[in-house]
């Protein structure tokens, strides 16, 4: 073969391996498009009520027959974690809460392993001791906390009530004289798997309401968190270290983000999700005191957005590490959201003013896609990426936010990324460092004419 083609072929390939590398662009569409989030939390039980019928198959343990008063004044702690005991260590049991009575529980580690086919059927009420100040020393972050379990299901119509109102008083967001200290999370699964939650209410938390960390295959179905728009840090679902969680029909309004996810946390679907009250659905925040954080492979696909101060969020601090990769928010409806889709790297939850370093978690392979309603600030799409690593592969596509009254705008700082078919208001700051039309080149797609939009692209896919 002649020298100089052989050449020439050989700068064809590394320019071509190059460009894949550097932007990962040629698959991205179709990737971010396409990914699913598999449901693995299948169960042998089925998970209706029927256990009652199914002649002595299921083993009813009622935290009454343990002494539980269930009048909302008597420590029903003991009994609680007494009925726990025998229900975890004998196969096939129901830990019954009964409906119509309100146990006082104070804070409680429910440990397993368990024996197998565990149901946790909550239909009364369960609240926590209202004062902070006589709050269990031991356990100064958890209220209900129950770890390594393996196929449980949590259900029932009952209700889990933090009493939050002196927690939230007596913090530094409300009141910047007092110290800064944490409070507990309501309930807790941590270490688990194969697990379902079904049905269950969770209002008024000290600080979050529902914490799923180091877990995998977790099933979260109809359940409603509900706090004061102004009670501080009351994340209603937050998800940490944690593998394969679905998250659906759910209705969430709290003074803090609806769902949080952070660090080592990968394919979670959110589907349904009514917020609001709110901070809106977040990814983040990641990055925290030069530690790193990485989120990826998360969905939010049909969601009602409604009064919240954001929308759809990344938000990471300066000089943190790791990444945000493959994410699709998807089909969602905002109302009155004062951010409606933001990627924050400036983030700075903090009393002290931060300074930018020149590391940042990167963030990649965003898509937006079917997003529309009302946006309360001018900036319907606000893309802050750090100078030194910035975000690159945004994808917006059918997107149309209005303010009522002005023009909503879109900020871009460091943000690279296309947009195809309907994008409102237009977000031309997205920068291309690809030629536009290799983005989206993949053997699924066809190569438009020059000069046609992808929107014809798109077109001929359908
Ligand atoms: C519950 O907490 C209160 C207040 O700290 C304490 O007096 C009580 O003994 C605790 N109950 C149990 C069963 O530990
Ligand atoms: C804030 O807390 C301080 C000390 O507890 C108290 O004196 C002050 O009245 C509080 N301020 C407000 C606005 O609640
Ligand atoms: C984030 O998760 C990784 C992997 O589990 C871990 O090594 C790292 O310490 C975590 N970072 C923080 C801030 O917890
Ligand atoms: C993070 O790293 C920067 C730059 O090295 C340093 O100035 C800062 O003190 C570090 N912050 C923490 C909390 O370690
Ligand atoms: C777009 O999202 C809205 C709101 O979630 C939904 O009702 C509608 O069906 C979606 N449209 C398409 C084409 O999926
Ligand atoms: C950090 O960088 C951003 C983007 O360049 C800039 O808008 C912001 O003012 C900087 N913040 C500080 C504290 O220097």
């Amino acid at each position: 073969m002649d020298k100089c083609l052989l050449i020439f072929l050989l700068g064809l390939l590394i320019v071509v391996q190059g460009l894949k590398q550097e932007d990962g662009a040629y698959n991205v569409v179709p990737e971010l498009e396409s990914f699913e989030i598999e449901d693995d939390t299948e169960m042998e039980f089925s998970d209706d009520v029927s256990w009652m019928s199914q002649r002595g198959a299921k083993v009813l343990v009622n935290v009454d027959s343990f002494g539980a008063a269930g009048d909302g004044v008597s420590d029903d702690t003991e009994a609680f974690a007494n009925a726990w005991d025998q229900a975890c260590s004998n196969a096939k049991s129901v830990l019954l809460v009964p409906p119509q009575r309100t146990y006082l529980v104070n804070a409680t580690r429910f440990k397993g392993p368990c024996a197998g086919k565990l149901v946790v059927q909550i239909d009364g009420t369960i609240i926590a001791p209202a004062e902070p100040r006589n709050w269990d020393p031991k356990n100064p972050r958890i209220w209900l906390d129950f770890s390594k379990l393996k196929g449980v299901l949590f259900q029932g119509n009952g209700v889990i009530d933090g009493s939050g109102s002196k927690w939230w008083a007596a913090s530094c967001k409300r009141n910047k004289t007092n110290p800064c200290v944490g409070a507990p999370s309501a309930f807790t699964i941590d270490s688990s798997s194969v697990i379902k939650v079904k049905g269950l209410t969770f209002q008024n938390s000290q600080q979050m309401h529902f914490v799923i960390s180091r877990c995998s295959s977790v099933r979260i179905s109809q359940v409603l968190v509900s706090a004061p728009g102004d009670s501080p840090n009351t994340d209603g679902i937050h998800i940490s270290g944690s593998t394969s969680v679905v998250i659906e029909d759910s209705k969430i309004g709290t003074g803090d983000d609806c769902i949080s996810i952070v660090n080592a946390s990968s394919a979670i679907k959110m589907k349904n999700i009514h917020c609001g009250p709110g901070h809106g659905i977040s990814i983040g925040s990641l990055g925290k005191d030069n530690s790193t954080g990485i989120v990826t492979k998360i969905v939010v696909d049909t969601a009602f957005l409604r009064e919240t101060t954001n929308g759809l969020r990344i938000k990471t601090w300066q000089g943190g590490s790791g990444y945000v990769r493959s994410v699709r928010f998807e089909n969602v409806r905002m109302e009155d959201v004062a951010n409606p889709i933001i990627i924050d790297q400036f983030y700075c939850d903090s009393p002290v003013s931060c300074q930018n370093q020149t590391t940042a978690v990167k963030i990649s392979q965003i898509m937006y896609r079917n997003i529309s309603g009302t946006t309360k600030s001018d900036k319907a799409m606000k893309f802050a990426c750090s100078d030194t690593v910035p975000c690159s592969n945004i994808v917006l596509t059918n997107i149309n936010l209005e303010k009522q009254d002005g023009n909503a705008e879109v900020y871009c700082n460091s943000a690279q990324g296309f947009n195809y078919g309907t994008v409102h208001p237009s977000a031309d700051c997205l920068t291309s460092s690809v030629k536009d039309t290799d983005a989206l080149v993949s053997k699924d797609y066809v190569l438009p004419e020059p000069g046609r939009e992808y929107e014809d692209i798109v077109h001929t896919e359908l």
